[in-house]
């Protein structure tokens, strides 16, 4: 058996082993399978990969994306600049950690930074991202390589430039783009959405969330309601998603 999997506190929200499982069948690759593991802590992984010596690769999600670090052998050059893995290698008894979230919110992001500035404007889009965790790094490695100035919002001092708090109508009309990377509004919470001002929307924003279960979330629906263009995190997922596929299927 060749094994995949996902590793994360709660998986119920996950599309993946669904995902890869039509990956396997559409390449006849009938020996393959993608597993959920529901981690109680990172500090557990050891014992799954002795219990489970055919693992050949696993994607990493919420909260284990930095925590996962320390026990892994090896980083590629990327995941060690955000500082976040999301995806890991497991060949030659070594486990080695990729960001592949990286790549998924490019292809999102890229094709609308040109389109959030006004035309003729000489001032640069700027950009708020809201939660501080192993999304959050990519999305900042993104924006930072695309020369959005951007803040991070965060529940702690330490972790973000803003408090939730701090948030009001004059910092929502500056930042045209505002991407969700905390799990708020995600299922089964459907009906929560990170606490803004939407009232200071306008049709000059761009909501992104990368949660993707709801396709559409509360967060994406204010928006919405007051004119603001709204991207789901679907698309991200899927890209990121084939991405980690291409680094398992390498060869090296
Ligand atoms: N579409 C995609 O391809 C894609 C890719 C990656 C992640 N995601 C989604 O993005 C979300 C975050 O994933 P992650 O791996 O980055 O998780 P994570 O490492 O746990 O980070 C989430 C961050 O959100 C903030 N947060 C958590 N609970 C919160 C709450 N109740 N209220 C306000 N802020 C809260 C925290 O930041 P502070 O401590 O600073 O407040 C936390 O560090 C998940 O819903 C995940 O499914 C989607």
């Amino acid at each position: 058996m060749v094994r995949y999997g996902l590793i994360g506190r709660k998986l119920g929200h996950s599309f993946s082993k669904d995902h890869f499982t039509k990956v396997f069948a559409k390449a006849g690759l009938k020996d393959h399978r993608y597993d959920l593991f529901e981690l109680g802590g990172i500090g557990e992984l050891p014992a799954l990969l002795q219990k489970y010596p055919d693992l050949h690769g696993l994607n990493v999600t919420i909260p284990y994306k930095e925590a996962v670090i320390p026990l892994l052998d090896g980083l590629d050059p990327l995941a060690a600049a955000v500082g976040a893995v999301n995806t890991i290698k497991i060949a030659n008894g070594r486990c080695t950690g990729y960001n592949t979230d990286v790549a998924g919110f490019k292809a999102l992001a890229e094709p609308i930074i040109g389109s959030l500035s006004d035309a003729g404007s000489s001032i640069k889009a700027r950009a708020l991202v809201l939660g501080s965790g192993g999304a959050s790094r990519a999305v900042a490695y993104v924006l930072r390589e695309l020369g959005v100035r951007f803040r991070i919002v965060s529940r702690s001092r330490e972790r973000g430039d803003l408090t939730w708090d701090m948030i009001d109508p004059t910092i929502i009309r500056l930042c045209r783009l505002i991407v969700n990377t905390t799990p708020v509004g995600m299922h089964p919470q459907v009906d929560e959405a990170p606490p803004l001002p939407y009232a200071a929307l306008s049709s000059k924003h761009t909501l992104v969330d990368l949660v993707y279960n709801p396709p559409e979330t509360k967060f994406l629906m204010h928006g919405l309601e007051h004119g603001a263009r709204t991207i789901g995190g679907m698309g991200m997922l899927l890209k990121q998603a084939e991405e980690a596929w291409h680094i398992w299927r390498e060869d090296k």
